[in-house]
């Protein structure tokens, strides 16, 4: 067997989720795909839940992974899409609730079938999925990690975007009361809020100049690269996070503090 430790400079680097069965939901693009290639780097054993069944597959498979087709707006597809993922994988340590949908509506034209679509991806999958885990992970007794994906726009509200915050201000709040609740069971559930990421997500309406206006907006001067999410997460799943729960981690360059 070929061992994934590494050697640099005399120091010696163990894959930190060597074994550890890891399901990304929404892993199939974006800031998803890049949490399975870091996961995957560190030796993880991955199931990527996602509607893009066509983009997850290849991406699988280069990872040594499953992709399972699910539809997470819709309540019973993703209890079943997550029990698939949980089976394939034969357990489950780390959740990432990656999964999310962005519509830009001004407050008074949102149509209460939009809000709830919304909120059927970004916050009640959310409660679903984190169900089906945790339940198996009580079940092996073996605890785990449940990282959630919430946003920058879940702690400041910006115009045009009434459904998605409240949709993210919701999943912080889910987070903290998952932590509450499960950490009696050794399951740490956090939320990471990330500021802006240059995916698909919002490419349709973004132009250059809301590019360069939100870079200046860092101290750091520059966006969120996927990279850096995914960095993130997997500190929130590693052994070195391991008495932190309830928690809303900004990556955001600074763009904000609290
Ligand atoms: N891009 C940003 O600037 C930004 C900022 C803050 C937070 N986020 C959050 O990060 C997460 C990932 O966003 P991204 O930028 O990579 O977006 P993305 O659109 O590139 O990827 C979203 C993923 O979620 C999947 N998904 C969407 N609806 C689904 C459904 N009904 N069933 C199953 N899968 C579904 C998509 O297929 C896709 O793989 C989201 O939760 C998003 O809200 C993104």
């Amino acid at each position: 067997m070929i061992s994934r430790m590494s050697v640099d400079g005399g120091r010696q680097h163990c894959p930190r989720f060597e074994n550890h069965r890891v399901v990304v939901t929404g892993g199939a693009r974006g800031i998803g795909a890049s949490i399975v290639r870091a996961f995957a780097n560190e030796g993880a054993n991955i199931a990527i839940v996602d509607l893009l069944i066509d983009e997850a597959r290849p991406l699988a498979t280069d990872v040594g992974g499953h992709a399972v087709e699910c539809d997470l707006s819709d309540p019973a597809d993703t209890v079943k899409g997550m029990n698939a993922a949980v089976s394939a994988l034969g357990g489950i340590d780390v959740l990432v609730n990656n999964a999310g949908v962005f519509k830009i509506t001004p407050l008074l034209d949102i149509s209460a079938e939009e809000w709830d679509w919304v909120f059927s991806i970004n916050t009640r999958a959310m409660l679903l999925t984190t169900q089906v885990s945790a339940r198996a992970m009580i079940d092996q007794g073996t605890g785990g990690k449940i990282v959630n994906t919430a946003s920058m726009g879940g702690k400041v509200g910006a115009a045009n975007q009434a459904h998605y915050a409240a949709s993210k201000a919701a999943v912080i709040s889910l987070t903290q009361v998952s932590a509450a609740e499960l950490g009696v069971y050794g399951i740490n559930v956090n939320s990471i809020c990330p500021g802006y990421v240059l995916t698909e997500m919002g490419a349709a309406t973004r132009t250059p100049e809301m590019v360069a206006e939100w870079s200046a907006m860092s101290p750091l001067g520059r966006l969120a690269d996927p990279a850096d999410v995914a960095s993130m997460a997997l500190f929130l799943a590693s052994d070195d996070a391991d008495y932190c729960t309830g928690q809303a981690m900004n990556v955001t360059g600074g763009m904000i503090s609290h």
